[in-house]
């Protein structure tokens, strides 16, 4: 089914090969922790486009996450300024969510009988087919429509950017030219519900634990004062921050099970015998619960990073909810500076005296149910410097 949709380029679904390694150098060329900070102002940009628009439609947050989460990556890497409301956004948003049913199992059939993808679309049973062909051509929008606007943007003298700066170095090279469009389209649709999920699950943690977000408020307050935004040279500075992030992605990694893994060849693990082609599951929920790692493994406490004799600012390699091993999360370090800034800005969270339920949900990418919540600037001059940001 990922093949019939066009996912056969995305990274994150590609079986190890040399096409694989040839388009993970490029991931790692683009996003490396040496250049990552050259997304630096679009990610300030974004960030505080994101606070305004907490301070005039605060109800619709978890809208304003998802948009944030997307944008970041229209922005960093074609230079463009894309809304959710953009037909692109759209697409991308619903092909999204075609390839979370997908790695659910919502179609068995062609899966088991490869065979079915033969059979015309009108076919009972073959439902699979019209979603497949809805979802190929919503695949090869995303990955030409922004595409083309970077680049025209770049030969028209109104802007540059990372994409289009690689296309033309690659011009008339086709093949160089379709991994630099997959690297695109990759990164838009790993980072906006896996962003937006933390993001979201960090909200909701702030509510239900109003101690943990007044302690934040009080590192944030004592380190840089009341009269300026955070940057991200503060964060050393901000350990009590950091240790909020890192029990988010320890609670609650949006991706669980990480991503399915094949044996490339027969195994023996700890007496376990693994055949070629079996499935393997990394389950990133149980190693963040483990008791024997973490104490009271089940309760949102920040402080566990304080009191590790490393200490909150251990590498991202230790933050297993962006996996391990060759296929860890080529995006983390951008992640990583996306979710952090916008952890560390001045915003209050409230239950607004709602019991909010601690509900999650169940797909392939685990995020909080839609909650209600009060958030409001922390003080009046919190919103002339945030507001001060439009200009
Ligand atoms: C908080 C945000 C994020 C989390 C928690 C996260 C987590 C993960 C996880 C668990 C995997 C699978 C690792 C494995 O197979 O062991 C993964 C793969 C991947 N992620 Fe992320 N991710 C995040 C954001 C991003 C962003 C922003 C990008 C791109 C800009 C990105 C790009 C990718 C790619 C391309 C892969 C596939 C790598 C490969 O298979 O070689 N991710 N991510």
């Amino acid at each position: 089914m990922t093949k019939l949709c066009g996912g056969e380029l995305n990274l994150v679904f590609a079986p190890y090969s040399d096409n694989w390694r040839k388009n993970r150098k490029l991931f790692q060329q683009n996003f490396r922790q040496s250049i990552i900070d050259r997304f630096h102002p679009d990610q300030y940009a974004m960030v505080h486009e994101f606070l305004r628009q907490l301070i005039n439609t605060p109800d619709k947050f978890m809208q304003h996450i998802l948009a944030l989460s997307q944008r970041t990556i229209f922005s960093t890497l074609y230079g463009l300024d894309v809304d959710l409301d953009d037909p692109i956004a759209k697409t991308m948003i619903k092909s999204n969510h075609t390839f979370q049913r997908i790695l659910l199992g919502a179609f068995p059939a062609v899966e088991r009988y490869p065979w079915l993808r033969f059979m015309p679309s009108w076919f009972p049973g073959c439902e699979f087919k019209r979603v497949a062909e809805q979802c190929l051509r919503d695949m090869n929008k995303a990955d030409t429509v922004p595409f083309e606007m970077a680049v025209e943007n770049l030969k028209t003298g109104r802007g540059s950017s990372p994409i289009a700066e690689l296309a033309i170095k690659a011009e008339g090279n086709s093949e160089e030219i379709t991994a630099i469009k997959a690297m695109g389209t990759t990164s838009l649709a790993a980072a906006a519900d896996t962003t937006g999920a933390t993001l979201s699950s960090f909200t909701l943690a702030m509510i239900l634990h109003p101690d943990v977000q007044l302690k934040g408020q009080e590192e944030i307050d004592r380190v840089l004062g009341r009269d300026r935004l955070p940057t991200f040279d503060d964060r050393l500075s901000l350990p009590y921050v950091e240790a909020i992030y890192r029990e988010v992605l320890r609670l609650n990694p949006p991706l669980p099970l990480g991503m399915g893994h094949g044996s490339t060849e027969d195994d023996v693990y700890l007496g376990y015998h693994i055949p070629k082609g079996c499935n393997v599951i990394a389950n990133i929920w149980a190693m963040n619960r483990d008791p024997d790692v973490y104490s009271q493994p089940d309760d949102f406490l920040p402080e566990r990073f304080l009191d590790d004799s490393t200490g909150p600012f251990t590498s991202l390699n230790s933050i297993n909810a962006y996996g391990f091993g060759r296929r860890v999360c080529v995006g983390k370090y951008m992640a990583d500076n996306t979710v952090w800034l916008t952890i560390a800005s001045p915003k209050d969270m409230e239950g607004n005296d709602i019991d909010i339920p601690e509900e999650y949900t169940n797909g392939f990418t685990r995020e909080p149910k839609p909650f209600q919540c009060t958030i409001t600037p922390r003080t009046p001059f919190a919103k002339t410097l945030i507001l001060a940001t439009a200009s």
